[in-house]
């Protein structure tokens, strides 16, 4: 058995990754050196054996692994991969975070959708991975048979962003402020006799007052919503959205460095009071007319984990929601329909948890690869 060194392993997209590691046995086919940013020398966990953490910081010590798995956060990174090649390790370097993501040297990975990107690159010597930006994937999962199957001349994505894309942190702010509402009306909303204007203003009240917890955020989430995610990238385009474009190129390998040009996906990026799930309502123009029927089995063979949802309002409300996909690796496709606009133009609404093909899923699967 390989040794694989994992560095954040105790966070939430990491605690994710060891929770789908563990359900698939992945532990049995290798050695498992569990690093700490913080807590060098304490004990590692007891479901692999124990052992002791070490540091993550320490150059030497990571050098010695042929694997290392890290969704310790994209400072981490900044800190330690380019001392960590600069020494002259040439290890596969497996990473949920941002940073080399658009890195020539890096291959963004997402295996169901670009397996022979993935080839090709190990088969050139690539050694450094980065599992896509959430969304991305998330989106990518679903629509994959029609990206195959060269449909898509151009795409809008409008996404509906959970809080745990934010962090751990933002879920737990979003729950805070839902309860601080609710409070502040709490005698009002139980007499079924007082004016919904009066409970209305009250909720608007505190949202305004300054009073809930708003650090993450910036602004109260709850009873309201983002439309900015990630930085401003001084053009109008916020950091996510730039992603989208670029992200999903780059995994179809298009674009920059490959030979097949870029598609143009373009869209806004909205933050949501959901917990864990991704959605997005997709506007695609495809390169040219087909049935519907025809589309849904080309989304439904795209990977095994697309799941046609009818567009009707009853499969709607029951399987296309953040609430019925989180914590399965579902990604259910529906709403689709052929628009005003004319026969080329198709709607589709998505899903997708956030933690799992939006992180920890496809870092695991590419460990995989690398341990075969
Ligand atoms: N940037 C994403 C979000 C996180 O804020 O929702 C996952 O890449």
């Amino acid at each position: 058995n390989q040794s694989v060194g994992f560095v954040g392993w105790r966070g939430m997209v990491g605690s994710v990754l060891m929770q789908r590691m563990r359900d698939e046995n992945d532990f049995a086919a290798l050695n498992p050196v569990f690093f700490s940013t913080s807590n060098a020398g304490g004990k590692a966990p007891e479901w692999a054996g124990g052992g002791e953490l070490k540091d993550a910081y320490d150059i030497d010590t990571l050098k010695s692994l042929p694997v290392i798995v890290t969704a310790q956060g994209g400072d981490y990174t900044t800190a330690v991969y380019g001392k960590l090649r600069e020494a002259g390790w040439k290890g596969y370097w497996i990473d949920a975070a941002s940073t080399l993501r658009m890195d020539p040297e890096t291959i963004i990975v997402l295996d169901p959708v670009n397996r022979n990107v993935i080839d090709s690159a190990l088969s050139k010597g690539v050694v450094s991975f980065a599992g896509g930006n959430c969304t991305v994937s998330c989106m990518l999962m679903g629509m994959a048979g029609l990206f195959k199957a060269g449909l898509v001349e151009w795409m809008t994505s409008m996404t509906y962003q959970a809080a745990s894309g934010g962090g751990a942190q933002h879920m737990r702010e979003l729950l805070t402020q839902f309860g601080l509402i609710n409070g502040q009306v709490k005698g009002l909303l139980d007499d079924p006799a007082s004016a919904i204007l009066e409970i209305d203003r009250g909720v608007l009240d505190l949202q305004r007052s300054g009073q809930l917890p708003q650090e993450h955020f910036g602004v109260p989430l709850a009873g309201n919503l983002i439309p900015w995610i990630d930085k401003d990238m001084e053009n109008g385009v916020s950091r996510e959205e730039w992603k989208g474009g670029v992200e999903t190129n780059k995994i179809l390998g298009r674009g920059d460095g490959f030979d097949v040009p870029a598609i143009p996906i373009d869209g806004l990026c909205v933050r949501i009071g959901a917990m864990r799930c991704h959605s997005q309502a997709l506007t695609i123009k495809l390169t040219k007319d087909v049935p519907l029927d025809e589309i849904n089995d080309m989304i439904a063979q795209g990977t095994d984990w697309a799941k046609v949802v009818p567009n009707t309002k009853e499969a709607s409300m029951k399987d296309l929601t953040p609430v019925a996909v989180t914590g399965t690796l579902d990604i259910p496709v529906g709403r689709m329909r052929k628009l005003l606009m004319g026969p080329q133009y198709l709607s589709a609404f998505t899903v997708g948890d956030q933690l799992l093909w939006g992180a920890a899923e496809p870092l695991r699967r590419m460990l995989n690869i690398v341990l075969k």
